[in-house]
């Protein structure tokens, strides 16, 4: 079986917890190399995965190491000119949320993704929850889903910006995982929005509300606020006499007929009873995913082409909030 060798940008927080673990699970995904600019996240990640390749000139890795795919897991600010860099010389590439900072660079990736004939793909990992992914079968059955829900709140309440000093936005840095999975359930393109955008006790915007009409006539609610009790992340996917509402941290409650008691799936049950965060948070299965895309030669689910709706769809928020101050 061929292996998909890869090369990884960013040894930090975020892909330490959750990308080098996947991808030492994965049997066809082989990581040759590594690039950090600081030494000691770069020795230290080598030394745990046994990555031959060590850099801090992502230039250098490139132009020595023989890569099929490029994991390039750093601040969305600075990633721009790298990932354009990687894609003109053909390589296939995975990023993180955000996939740039504005749908016109989301728009100009993809551009060059498709000229050089490279397989992307963005990490909406909410998407491949595996707990997320056997509830949406089962809602399905009864037909598309006609109304969802995407609840995103958090509890930080600073005066000072967050995501990288207020370089990201809130909404485009984090909010969008809820937005993103707001469209995948509503399972069409977007035809019309009203929205809220909000500054609660900060300078900055910090709470996103839409009601968002699917073309196939789907319904969707997003619903969020950082200024909120604590970090509560729940879904909501309703069908035919069928509603499901989703804990992807506990689990899920399936609702049929009429029927007071509600089925249960847990989140470790739907990911085969593994209680690693990689696993039920549906990092491996994003990881897994857009390795399998690339040897099979198949477009991945969260590509940039698709990931410039998400953006658009963010980008909506702000233009047609009611209630901006
Ligand atoms: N999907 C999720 O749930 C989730 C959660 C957390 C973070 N993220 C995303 O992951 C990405 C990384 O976030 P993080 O928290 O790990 O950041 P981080 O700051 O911990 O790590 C980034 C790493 O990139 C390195 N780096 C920066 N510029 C570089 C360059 N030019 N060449 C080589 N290395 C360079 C830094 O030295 C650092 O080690 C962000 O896009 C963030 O939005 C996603």
């Amino acid at each position: 079986m061929r292996t998909v060798k890869i090369g990884v940008i960013g040894a930090g927080s975020h892909a330490n917890n959750v990308h080098y673990p996947s991808l030492s699970m994965i049997e066809e995904a082989e990581v040759i190399a590594v690039c950090d600019l600081n030494p000691d996240r770069l020795r230290t990640t080598a030394e745990k995965y046994s990555i031959p390749g060590q850099y801090t000139d992502y230039r250098k890795m490139l132009e020595k190491e023989e890569l099929d795919a490029v994991y390039l897991i750093m601040p969305p600010h600075q990633l721009y000119d790298i990932a354009v860099d990687c894609l003109k010389q053909g390589l296939n590439l995975f990023i993180e949320k955000p996939p740039g900072l504005t749908r016109s660079q989301t728009e100009s990736l993809a551009w060059y993704a498709e000229k050089h004939g490279c397989k992307t793909m963005v990490g909406f990992n909410r998407r491949f929850i595996p707990l997320m992914r056997r509830v949406k079968e089962i809602v399905e059955e009864r037909g598309h889903i006609n109304q969802c829900v995407s609840v995103f709140y958090k509890n930080i309440l600073s005066q000072e910006p967050p995501y990288y000093s207020g370089a990201v936005d809130v909404l485009t840095s984090d909010v969008i995982h809820a937005v993103d999975t707001l469209r995948w359930m509503g399972g069409s393109d977007v035809e019309e929005i009203c929205s809220s955008v909000r500054r609660l006790f900060v300078p900055y915007y910090n709470s996103f509300n839409a009601m968002v009409t699917f073309k196939n006539g789907a319904l969707g609610f997003l619903m969020s606020n950082w200024a909120a009790g604590s970090r509560v992340h729940v879904f909501e996917m309703h069908s035919k006499g069928i509603s499901a509402f989703i804990n992807p941290n506990d689990k899920a409650l399936i609702y049929r007929d009429g029927l007071s008691k509600p089925e249960e799936i847990s989140t470790f049950e739907a990911a085969g009873g593994n209680t690693e965060f990689h696993v039920y948070y549906g990092f491996l299965g994003e990881n897994m995913h857009f390795i399998r895309c690339v040897l099979e030669d198949r477009e991945p689910e969260t590509s940039f082409r698709d990931a410039v709706k998400t953006m658009g769809l963010v980008e909506k928020i702000y233009a047609n909030s009611l209630c901006k101050q």
